[in-house]
């Protein structure tokens, strides 16, 4: 594959070397295209020398060639990284002055930006209204991490992590060509879930205190809603437990089983497991519940004393699905992480995907941009050993994309080759 490798002038394009490694390693011819800023950081010679192809950073450079078009022609694939507030202003404005910015005008291949800069200038309203005008047009603006920056502070701003940049860039130039090669609803190959049978839970479970009050969560149920809606449109039977969620987002064509309590998805999944191929647990399931439920709406005391709610913790519906699970039965999980002093989200996550077990764990980090609500979503894809098997982001429909290609791929290779969920393969990257 032809991949262009913009790097504009942050700190951390000391790391992107790193990704140009692992890009060539894995075959792909790569073309540098720094900004003058960047080779303040890294020198040109580098460049050079790990990509084995000529640098230049302005149009008036291999003018024989006209390189701003050629090579924004021949890419299959764009990443810029770091991608600073300078240059997703520039980008966003359709600015031209240099050969980065040239060839993000004429490239028609996907793109992939991977932001990094101080909290503050990510947080600006500048900046949130040129990732929002970026990724209306379809750029693939991946959040930054939160963790350590330039200095002793840390914060919302850290480039993500190399590996995390190439899975998502190669993640997504898959899921392009393969919208591309169908240009249907119903991807073929490892995409299909025809004769299929999944279960997906989603929303947030409710804990009732009394009959009018619970202990709730803010989850609205769409990731798990579009999960059910992609396992559909790709031939699958699909039931959706959903926990409390707005009738309104209720997709088509899946038979849905509403579910208030722990308990009640617990037993909704357990049932429906028996019958499933793929079990999703999308639903944030409250980790306590309060000991006792009064059957009576509780008063307020005369003397304004406030009793104590005594919670009990709940049992985790997806080990107890791990532990029960059939031969080839694929189970994902999830986990919402942030990143904090012992960690970043990634390595949170990588914990949990081997405590939990779970065939694939999606990991997104909550918190700025992502997460909960009706907002863009990107997941990292852990096996049940914690490596990360693949990545998606972009819209919550676009992470279902790429989730059920990655569950594609282990459904078949399961089939071909027998084995069962001890023998959890790695698929290198969403689908692949
Ligand atoms: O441990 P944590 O809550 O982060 O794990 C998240 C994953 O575990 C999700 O897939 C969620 O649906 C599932 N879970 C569960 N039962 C619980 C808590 C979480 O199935 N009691």
């Amino acid at each position: 594959m032809r991949i262009l490798l913009g790097v504009s002038g942050g700190i951390a394009a000391y790391k992107v070397a790193i990704v140009l490694r692992q890009l060539r390693e894995q075959g792909h011819r790569v073309r540098v295209i720094p900004t003058d800023a960047a080779l303040e950081f890294v020198g040109r010679a580098t460049w050079e020398a790990l990509s084995g192809e000529v640098v230049t950073t302005t149009v008036f450079e291999g003018t024989e060639q006209v390189d701003h078009v050629r090579l924004g022609r021949e890419a299959d694939l764009m990443v810029v990284a770091p991608a600073t507030a300078d240059l997703l202003s520039r980008a966003a404005t359709g600015r031209a002055d240099d050969l980065l910015t040239t060839t993000l005008l004429t490239v028609t291949c996907p793109v992939l930006l991977a932001p990094a800069m101080h909290t503050e200038m990510w947080a600006h309203p500048a900046t949130r209204a040129n990732v929002a005008t970026l990724r209306e047009r379809g750029v693939h603006v991946l959040d930054p991490a939160v963790g350590r920056l330039t200095g002793a502070d840390s914060g919302a701003g850290r480039m993500p992590e190399p590996e995390e940049i190439v899975a998502a860039a190669l993640a997504l130039r898959k899921r392009a060509a393969g919208e591309g090669a169908t240009g249907s609803d119903v991807p073929s190959g490892t995409g299909s879930l025809h004769g299929r049978t999944v279960a997906v839970s989603a929303g947030g479970t409710r804990e009732a205190l009394d009959p009018v009050r619970f202990l709730g969560n803010r989850s609205s149920g769409r990731q798990g809603v579009e999960l059910a809606r992609v396992a559909a449109q790709r031939g699958a039977t699909v039931h959706l437990a959903a926990a409390n969620v707005d009738s309104a987002l209720l997709p088509d064509g899946v038979t849905v089983h509403p579910v208030e309590s722990t308990a009640e998805l617990q037993a909704t999944m357990t049932a429906l497991a028996a019958d499933a191929d793929v079990l999703v647990m999308a639903a944030a399931v409250a980790d306590f519940r309060p000991a006792q439920s009064a059957g009576t709406k509780t008063k307020k005391r005369a003397d304004g004393s406030v009793a104590p709610i005594e919670l009990v913790q709940n049992p985790d519906i997806l080990a107890g699905l791990v532990a029960a699970r059939r031969p080839a039965q694929v189970i994902v999980g999830f986990a919402a992480e942030t990143g904090d002093e012992h960690g970043s989200v990634l390595e949170h996550g990588r914990a949990k995907a081997r405590r939990k077990g779970a065939d694939l764990l999606a990991v997104n980090a909550v918190g700025q941009d992502a997460g909960f609500g009706d907002v863009p979503n990107a997941v990292h894809l852990l096996d049940s050993a914690g490596e990360q098997v693949g990545a998606a982001s972009g819209t919550k429909h676009e992470v279902a994309e790429g989730i059920w290609d990655a569950v594609g791929t282990l459904l078949s290779e399961r089939s071909t080759t027998g084995r069962g969920h001890a023998a959890a393969p790695r698929t290198g990257t969403v689908g692949s």
